[in-house]
C-alpha cells in the first residue's frame, strides 16, 4: 500500500511521524473522508463528490490558520493518483493535515503543516441492513463556542470517541448526541435525519451539525424527486416519536436507525422512505443516475 506524503508517494512502513507530532499531543490536525466506488466497467472507480470533500478540507484548514502548501488542484491530483497506484477500486480515502514536529508547546504555528493521503479497504461501517439501534449520549456535541464544529478536525473527534464508546459499552450500535441546548445535533460520525408525515428533517448546522456531504446529497436527491424536506432543530422527543430515522455519512452510507433509547422507530423496521432514499443513494454514488453524474470524478487504475 502507498501513502501519499508531502508530495511523495511512499510505502506504508515508511510513512512515519516524529512522536513529538504537533497534531498528536495537542490535536492540531484536520482531515476528510472521501469514498471510491466500483464503476463497475472493469478497470475504473468513481471518487463521489472529490472537489466538495476537498473544498471542505481546505475550509478546515483556514479556520486552523494551516497552510496547506499544495493547491486545490495538486490535491485532487494527488487523491487520484493515490488511488490509481495503489489500484482500489472500491476504498475509502483519507486525506489529513497536520501541525508537524517543530517545537512543543501550545501554538502550532512555528511547526510546518504536514499533508498525507492514505486509502483503505473499508466496506460496512455500522453494518445492518436491518437497521441500527441507537443511544442518546450522556455526552453533548461540542459547541461552536468552545470548538469551530464546522471545521472536520482530529480535535472534535475526542467528543464523537466518547459518545461511541459508551455506545458501544452500553450494547448499542452508535450514539446520537445533542447539543448544549438538547436539541439534536449529529451522531458520533454521521448527521442525522428524522422522517415525519413524509417530510424528512435534519438539524440545521448552527445546531451543531457538520455540513456533511451525504446530507447535502441526501437533501439534493429528496428536491429533484418531489420529497418534502425541512432544516430545522429537532427535539429528543421528536426522534423518538419519528417514523423513520436514518443516519447520513460517507463512510456509513445511509444507515436506517430502528431503535433509539430502547423505543421502537415507527414500527421498528426499516422505513419507506429511508429505503428509497438509500437506493437512491447507492444508484447516484455508483453512476447509474445521470442526473448526478458530475459529482463523480471517473479514475482508470494503472493495473
Ligand atoms: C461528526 C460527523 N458528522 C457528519 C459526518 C458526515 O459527513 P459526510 O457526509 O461529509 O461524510 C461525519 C463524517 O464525515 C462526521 O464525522
Amino acid at each position: 500500500m502507498k501513502i501519499w506524503m508531502n508530495g511523495m508517494l511512499v510505502d506504508a512502513e515508511d510513512a512515519k511521524i516524529h512522536l513529538l507530532t504537533h497534531a498528536l499531543h495537542y490535536a492540531t490536525g484536520i482531515f476528510e473522508g472521501i469514498r471510491c466506488y466500483d464503476s463497475g466497467t472493469g478497470n475504473g472507480a468513481f471518487i463521489f463528490r472529490l472537489h466538495d470533500h476537498i473544498k471542505r478540507f481546505f475550509s478546515s484548514a483556514k479556520i486552523y490558520l494551516m497552510d496547506l502548501r499544495y493547491g486545490f488542484d495538486e490535491m485532487i491530483d494527488a487523491v487520484i493518483e493515490t488511488v490509481k497506484v495503489n489500484g482500489l477500486r472500491s476504498c475509502y480515502i483519507r486525506p489529513i493535515a497536520y501541525y508537524s514536529y517543530g517545537k512543543m508547546g501550545v501554538n502550532p504555528l512555528p511547526n510546518r503543516v504536514d499533508v498525507a493521503i492514505a486509502i483503505w479497504q473499508w466496506d460496512e461501517y455500522l453494518s445492518s441492513e436491518q437497521g441500527i439501534r441507537c443511544m442518546v449520549s450522556s455526552w453533548r456535541r461540542i459547541d461552536a463556542r468552545t470548538m469551530p464544529v464546522g471545521a472536520k478536525a482530529t480535535a472534535n473527534y475526542a467528543n464523537s470517541a466518547l459518545a461511541r464508546i459508551e455506545a458501544l459499552k452500553n450494547g448499542f450500535d452508535e450514539a446520537i448526541m445533542l447539543n448544549i441546548n438538547g436539541m439534536v445535533a449529529e451522531a458520533s460520525a454521521e448527521n442525522v435525519f428524522i422522517v415525519r408525515d413524509g417530510v424528512i428533517c435534519t438539524p440545521p448546522t448552527t445546531d451543531g451539525a457538520l455540513a456533511g456531504i451525504t446530507r447535502d446529497t441526501v437533501l439534493q436527491i429528496a428536491k429533484h424527486e418531489g420529497i418534502m424536506y425541512e432544516v430545522r432543530s429537532i427535539s429528543r422527543d421528536e426522534l423518538y416519536l419519528a417514523d423513520e430515522v436514518f443516519l447520513t455519512g460517507t463512510a456509513a452510507g445511509i444507515k436506517p436507525v430502528v431503535m433509539i433509547d430502547n423505543r421502537k422507530v415507527g414500527d421498528g423496521n426499516v422505513g419507506v422512505i429511508t429505503k428509497r432514499l438509500k437506493s437512491m443513494y447507492e444508484d447516484v454514488v455508483r453512476g447509474r443516475d445521470e442526473r448526478f453524474i458530475k459529482w463523480l470524478t471517473y479514475v482508470e487504475m494503472y493495473s
